[in-house]
């Protein structure tokens, strides 16, 4: 039986994402800051209505305490983690002049965030158990006006490859899915409020368009599956091209 937790599964990529595990016949475990976007996505997905929704804030460790707390005493084990939930970029804007306090908001939910509740993981984690960390072509080349974002998600990477070393021992896979840009309610609500920045930024990806929700997800079923068991420390990139510019 599988026990699959997906972080920020309410939307876009991880909505995706645990969707696609809903259908494998996984139970899903998911979470968000807020309750409406997950009543969101269950009006717009019905079939979703054995997954397992917490509250939590990924950035508040008693929150994600809470949450394995859960988990353990409910399931006793997890055996597939997708470390995915990350808000808007708190932190754009060039490096010199930004409040500090923005960085350090970056650095605790896209990095730190993760780190934390990859302890938990591991810890419950047996042999043929696998986490699938959503970095971004940003964590693997320079991002003017995203610095601690792209700081961030390099972080990720160094974390994907090393965890992975130290887990094979424990027969337990660590790698990573690096999209590029990517067709989700955050790049949805930045083109409402900017609607010509949909076509400047297809103008700078190799295929000419974003990725859909739906491509991450491939991206990230194949390497929880089996077809992927020999795979481990690696980061699979999903970008239309994006990064070879
Ligand atoms: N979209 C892209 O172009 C792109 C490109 C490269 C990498 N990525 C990466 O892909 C992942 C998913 O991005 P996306 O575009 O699908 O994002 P999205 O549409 O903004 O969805 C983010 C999800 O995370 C949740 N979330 C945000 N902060 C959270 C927190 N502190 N605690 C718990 N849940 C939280 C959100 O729900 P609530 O708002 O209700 O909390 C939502 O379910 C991220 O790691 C992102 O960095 C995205």
């Amino acid at each position: 039986m599988q026990i699959a937790l997906v972080t920020g599964g309410t939307k876009g990529i991880g909505l995706s994402v645990v969707r696609r595990l809903v259908a494998s016949g996984a139970t899903v475990v998911t979470c968000s800051r807020t309750k409406e976007s997950w009543q969101h996505a269950l009006q717009q997905y019905p079939e979703l209505d054995k997954v397992l929704h917490k509250t939590v804030d990924m950035t508040v460790q008693s929150d994600v305490d809470e949450l394995f707390y859960f988990i353990q005493q409910t399931f006793s084990k997890l055996t597939i983690a997708v470390n995915n939930a990350s808000p808007a970029i708190a932190s754009l804007g060039k490096f010199r002049d930004l409040p500090f306090s923005k960085a350090t908001q970056t650095l605790n939910s896209d990095f730190l965030a993760h780190a934390y509740s990859l302890q938990h993981e591991l810890k419950l984690m047996e042999k043929g158990s696998v986490i699938i960390n959503v970095s971004s072509v940003n964590g693997l080349r320079p991002t003017p006006n995203a610095a601690m974002y792209s700081a961030a998600k390099h972080a990720l990477e160094g974390m994907t490859r090393t965890l992975a070393l130290e887990s094979v021992a424990e027969g337990i896979r660590v790698n990573a899915v690096a999209p590029g840009v990517t067709w989700s309610p955050r790049w949805q609500e930045r083109v409402e409020a900017e609607p010509e920045l949909k076509v400047q930024v297809e103008q700078e990806v190799p295929m000419g368009r974003f990725a859909s929700c739906e491509e991450i997800a491939d991206a990230i079923e194949f390497l929880i599956s089996d077809k992927a068991k020999y795979i481990t420390g690696h980061t699979l990139v999903v970008d239309g091209g994006l990064s070879l510019a």
